[in-house]
């Protein structure tokens, strides 16, 4: 048997040769060494090209584009149709991070059959790298292992779960939550998931878990002791239009940045200050000549037609 002889190194990005990819094996050997893993969603080209130039590990296309992106107050209406489309783009962009497809509510809550059946279209019509499923969905993970899909794992606060947690609640508070969490983090390694999402538990709880397992854990307000962080794109940079949550550090005000520059794009056009004559085209001298020229000879014809 030979070996598929892929140009570069085996794990070099089939995109550029000269960037090594995040795979999950990586992943898996950078919470070995303890190198902390960097993660952030993003939902189009140009987003995801700024996130994985910046050298960010992960690049997850959540089904919060479902909120940030599309304006609905949960993410339970996004379809796997919409998922697909945003996967692609970010898929076009991204060289060296693992791009994570999230799985949106409904693709994955009937049989196990069904829920691999839509990651199959992830992977093959969008290029996903990854799945990501939220709960303790132990068959499936392992019928997805089965597969070759690599799985990512949500426990805790899973938005998809908002009607029966009756809002968004850090969850984990009580010994018998955290012992569940815990048994269902082993549970979701054991049949084969790669990475971990801890979102909106106690720190206590998450650190107990990312020392508990050989997987990484990559957490959104579950403190500081995961593998890994991750954030949704939108809220680091004030493009969310809610409220702040605890956890959501601010990096940058683009919201203030875009509004700014837009309200003076305005102004602009309404004073005439935009385009300016450097910004416009111009025709060549020699036919700007003769088009003078020609206005030139036909004018006394005009004022005679006048008279
Ligand atoms: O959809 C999403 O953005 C997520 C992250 C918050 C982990 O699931």
């Amino acid at each position: 048997m030979s070996l598929t002889n892929f140009p570069g190194s085996a794990n070099s990005s089939p995109l550029d040769p000269s960037i090594t990819k995040v795979t999950i094996p990586a992943l898996a050997e950078m919470k070995r060494q303890g190198k902390p893993i960097s993660a952030l969603t993003a939902y189009d080209y140009a987003t995801a090209r700024l996130v994985d130039e910046a050298g960010i590990d992960l690049v997850l296309v959540g089904d919060s584009l479902a909120m940030v992106v599309m304006g609905h107050d949960n993410t339970l209406a996004v379809t796997v149709d919409e998922m697909l489309h945003h996967t692609r783009a970010v898929r076009r962009a991204v060289r060296r991070a693992l791009v994570v497809a999230d799985m949106p509510f409904g693709s994955y809550h009937g049989t196990v059959g069904g829920g691999v059946a839509n990651a199959v279209r992830f992977v093959k019509e969008a290029g996903a790298e990854a799945v990501k499923i939220e709960g303790p969905r132990v068959a499936l993970v392992q019928a997805l292992t089965e597969a070759e899909i690599p799985v990512i794992g949500h426990l805790g606060l899973t938005p998809q779960s908002v009607n029966r947690m009756g809002g968004y609640r850090v969850q984990a508070k009580t010994l018998e939550a955290v012992q569940q969490i815990k048994a269902d983090a082993k549970a979701l390694e054991g049949a084969g998931a790669g990475v971990l999402v801890l979102e909106g538990i106690p720190r206590e709880v998450a650190a107990e878990i990312t020392a508990e397992l050989t997987i990484p854990t990559i957490g959104i307000g579950a403190g500081p002791d995961c593998d890994g962080q991750i954030l949704v794109f939108h809220d680091m940079m004030n493009l969310s239009f809610a409220p702040k949550a605890k956890f959501a550090r601010r990096y940058a005000d683009a919201g203030a940045l875009f509004r700014t520059a837009i309200e003076h794009y305005r102004e602009d056009v309404e004073h005439k200050a935009f385009p300016s004559d450097e910004e416009s085209y111009h025709l060549p001298s020699a036919l700007k000549k003769e088009m003078q020229a020609e206005r030139t000879a036909v004018e006394p014809f005009k004022q005679l037609r006048k008279a």
